[in-house]
This record gives structure tokens, C-alpha cells and sequence, in this order.
């Protein structure tokens, strides 16, 4: 596959239009709004804070109230059809909105409008939407926005693509502690459950120094926890050819002068390799933790959900990983009621999470996605039957989970401080270095700076905390 990239110069003349759209509005409104609505993980939350870098650009304020805003995005998921509802549902809401400000402007895009069918629908049932663009339309949303509003007519922008690249679309982040760092698009695995590497195209890798670079503005800028992004981090740098894999490239951010963190995620557990667990042991700022979801425990399930790795290949993963960090924390993601999943199989999942006991569990009901290979495979259980094993495995994992966390009570952390509760008594949350919520009571000036509390009481949950007497490390 040739590599797309998308020029600075287009990004240029993305702000260009920017400053154009800046100057039409403004000459209407004193202080335009927008409203940027995140729904799926955290790719798209990355994906939100270029839409609101662009619409700063424009001049845009932000607000969360829809009816106020001039403009109102609503960045979607199709991971599962709950999440389509949900939007759909948002969208329609819309109407009211629009009603009482018939000048808003309502645009929706991501995964989910990526699909045909979907695009579709909301072109035929969702007249109050103005724009649709899927995520390899979003490098050029100033261009398509202007024309909406020039040319006052809906715009559909879908067309199937494998992908690009694209360096310089202004930022817009969300705080000023934790930072979402994206190192590669895209998704070649095709899951056969999953819909991802029909809407987010081929994997493809932002080049090594351009990585860096922005991970260095985040450590000056006095970020303290960057999270590296990527559908499938261990597959960096395969499209490159440059010699830089993954692990290189922890080491690299690594050696960024600074007191911070380094997460990532997601792995695919048939790519994690033992490099990756040396390089996390030895660079003391890569977080031990690992979220590396397993999806199922039985073998004839894995096959079919096309994974490339055995339980038995799985387990062994995960001890080798522990050997290098004994501390490790360690996830996961599991889905319930895979087409064809009979008790037994469903018997081996429940045993393989007894038997690696992970930290935390993302538990899911299978959910069909139009044009997947699961699709059209037999799936002749009833809902009732998944939700029964659905509740059964939810047991299990907070049953673990809180058990993982009462070990830490008595122990001290090292804690990342990253905001405030909202609530009076422990008004602070933080992190651990395995990423465990901690929740503590402290002064707000603390938030951002690395401490040492003393674990007091855990649950599924959370755990809860004291800063130590003695507690000398200001980060
Ligand atoms: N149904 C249910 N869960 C899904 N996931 C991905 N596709 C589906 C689907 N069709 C889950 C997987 C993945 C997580 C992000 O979402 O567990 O790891
Ligand atoms: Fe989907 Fe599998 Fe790619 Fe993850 S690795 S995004 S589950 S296809």
C-alpha cells in the first residue's frame, strides 16, 4: 500500500479557510459557540480535540449546552449498536434545538457515518443534519463546514478510503495533566466481529521524529501522563520500513528529559513481544500496565474471531510479561455471546479470567455489525442466554477486581494527581502507575504532581488514599 500523506500545505490552506470562516462570522456574531459531543474510545476523543482545535481557529468558543451553540458536532462510534442508538437518538433531540436557532449548523461524523447504511439514514431520516464526513474527511472539516455554510446545502463526505496521514491539524486538548498522543491509524487485523478496519482504514504510522516532537512540547508544556494511541500500538511501524518498532519507540519518548509517564494502548496480544515487556521494565517512565484484551478463553472461538493466538499462547504472554514486571497491571476486553458460543465456551472464559486474574475487565454483549464476517455466521443463542453469562462474568471480574484491589491496602503508591471528585470528602482523584484509580482528600494546587499516598481501603472500583507523612516528592 502507498503511503498518503497529506501535505502541510493542505494543512495550511485548512487554516486558511479558518481565518475565512473566522472573518464571515464574526461579522454576524459577537461570540460564536460550538459543541463538540465524543462518543467510543479514546481515538475519537483524540479526533475531538482536532475538530476543536480547527473550530478555535474559526474563532469558536465552546460550550456544552446545545442550545446555545452555533454549530454542534456529534463525533460518533459504531463499535456497537448501542452506541449507534445512542447517537441516533442525540441527533434526533436535535430537532428541539434547531427549532428554537434555526441558523445552527448540526454536523456528524467519525465511525459510525463511515458506514453506507448509515450515511443513508441520516440522509433520508435526519433532515436537520447539515454535514456528515467520516474520519478520513476530518483533515478538511474547515473546508466542508464552509461550504455548508456558504452554499446552504447538505454535504455528504464518505467516500471509501484506506487512509492518510496527516501532520499540523491544530489541538485543542482537554486539561493539562493527562494527554492523548496518536501514533498510527487504522486497523489491518479484520476481527470478524469487528468494524473498525472498514472505517478507519489500513494501519499506517506517524513517522518517528514527528512523534517525538509533539511528546516533547506535551513535557514542556508540563503534561505528566501521555497515553501513545493506536488501534494496535504493537504494529507501529511496520508500514515504515524505518527499523522502528514499538518498543524503539517507548525508549525514544523515554529518553525526553522530564518527570512523566508513558501509557499506551491497544495491544493485540499475537503482536505483544518479549522486547516490548523488556523495553516497558526498563524505561522507568512506561507505565506496568498492559491493556491487552483477550476477548475470549476457548480456542475454536479465538479461530473464528480470526485473533491469531491460542489461550494457551495468551497465558504464557501474560507470564513471560510478569517475569519482567512483577507489579504489572494488567486488562482486558471480553466479549460475551460471540455467534455460536456454547456454555462450555464460555465455561474456558470464565476459567481463563480466574486463572491470569486481571486488574480490570471491559466486558461486552456481542453486537452484529453490518458487512462483518461474524455477521453472517450462525448464531443460534438467545439474548437471554448471553446476558446470563454476561452477569456471570461481570461477578467474576469485580469479584477479582476488588480482591487485586484490597492487596494494596497497606502499601504505598506513587501517585499521578489528575483532578478533582466534584465531591467533598476525597475531592482528589489520581492514578497509579498501573493506572488504578486512587481517590485522596488534598489541596487542588496538588493536581499534576506526582505523590506518595498510603493506600486505606479499595474496592472494584477505586482505591482510597492518604498522602504519606514524610511525602517529600513534588514531581
Ligand atoms: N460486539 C461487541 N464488542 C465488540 N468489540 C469490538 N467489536 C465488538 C462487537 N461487534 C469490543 C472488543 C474490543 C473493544 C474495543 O470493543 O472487545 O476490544
Ligand atoms: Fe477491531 Fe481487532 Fe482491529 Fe481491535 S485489532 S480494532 S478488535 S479489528
Amino acid at each position: 500500500m502507498t503511503r498518503t500523506v497529506i501535505s502541510p500545505e493542505q494543512i495550511d490552506a485548512q487554516k486558511a479557510v479558518c481565518a475565512q470562516i473566522y472573518d464571515l462570522l464574526h461579522a454576524d456574531i459577537a461570540r460564536p459557540l460550538a459543541m463538540v459531543d465524543t462518543y467510543g474510545c479514546q481515538q475519537n476523543e483524540a479526533d475531538s480535540e482536532k475538530l476543536r482545535g480547527y473550530l478555535a481557529e474559526m474563532g469558536y468558543g465552546f460550550t456544552q449546552d446545545e442550545f446555545e451553540a452555533d454549530v454542534v458536532v456529534v463525533n460518533t462510534c459504531a463499535v456497537r449498536e448501542h452506541a449507534e442508538m445512542r447517537v441516533l437518538g442525540n441527533v434526533g433531540a436535535l430537532n428541539h434545538t434547531k427549532k428554537a436557532r434555526p441558523s445552527q449548523i448540526i454536523a456528524v461524523c467519525g465511525c459510525m457515518v463511515q458506514q453506507e447504511h448509515m450515511a443513508e439514514k441520516l440522509k433520508k431520516s435526519y433532515p436537520i443534519v447539515d454535514l456528515v464526513f467520516g474520519p478520513h474527511e476530518l483533515w478538511r472539516f474547515p473546508e466542508l463546514l464552509l461550504e455548508v455554510m456558504t452554499k446552504h446545502r447538505r454535504l455528504f463526505a464518505t467516500a471509501k478510503s484506506d487512509g492518510a496521514v496527516a501532520e499540523g491539524i491544530p489541538l485543542r486538548r482537554d486539561g493539562s495533566v493527562k494527554a492523548w498522543l496518536s501514533i498510527m491509524y487504522g486497523c489491518n487485523n479484520f476481527c470478524t466481529y469487528c468494524i473498525v478496519p472498514y472505517v478507519r482504514g489500513r494501519e499506517r504510522s506517524r513517522l518517528p521524529e514527528d512523534i517525538v516532537r509533539e511528546a516533547r512540547e506535551l513535557v514542556e508544556q508540563g503534561y505528566k501522563d501521555l497515553t501513545l494511541l493506536g488501534q494496535n500500538v504493537n504494529s507501529y511501524g511496520k508500514d515504515l520500513n524505518l527499523g522502528v518498532d514499538f518498543a524503539d519507540l517507548i525508549r525514544m519518548i523515554n529518553d525526553i528529559p522530564g518527570d512523566f509517564l508513558i501509557r499506551f494502548m491497544t495491544s493485540h496480544p499475537k503482536d505483544a513481544t518479549k522486547k516490548l515487556f523488556r523495553t516497558m521494565a526498563e524505561c522507568e517512565k512506561c507505565a506496568h500496565h498492559i491493556h491487552l484484551p483477550v476477548q475470549s478463553g476457548n480456542d475454536r472461538i479465538l479461530k473464528a474471531m480470526n485473533r491469531h493466538y491460542t489461550r494457551e499462547k495468551y497465558i504464557a504472554q501474560v507470564a513471560l510479561a510478569r517475569q519482567y514486571m512483577p507489579d504489572l497491571v494488567l486488562t482486558t476486553d471480553i466479549i460475551v455471546g460471540f455467534p455460536g458460543e456454547t456454555d462450555e465456551e464460555f465455561e474456558d472464559t470464565i476459567s481463563l479470567c480466574e486463572e491470569v486474574r486481571f486488574d480490570a475487565m471491559f466486558t461486552f454483549i456481542y453486537s452484529k455489525r453490518v458487512g462483518t464476517p461474524a455477521a453472517s455466521m450462525p448464531d443460534p443463542f438467545t439474548r437471554e442466554q448471553k446476558q446470563q453469562h454476561f452477569d456471570r462474568l461481570t461477578v467474576v471480574a469485580n469479584t477479582i477486581s476488588a480482591e487485586k484491589h484490597a492487596a494494596y491496602i497497606g502499601t504505598e503508591q506513587r501517585v499521578l494527581i489528575d483532578g478533582e471528585t466534584g465531591r467533598d470528602a476525597y475531592n482528589l482523584s489520581a492514578r497509579t502507575n498501573g493506572g488504578r484509580l486512587v481517590h485522596l482528600q488534598g489541596d487542588p494546587s496538588l493536581i499534576g504532581q506526582f505523590r506518595t499516598v498510603t493506600i486505606t481501603d479499595g474496592n472494584t472500583w477505586a482505591l482510597y488514599g492518604t498522602l504519606s507523612a514524610g511525602d517529600t516528592d513534588c514531581g
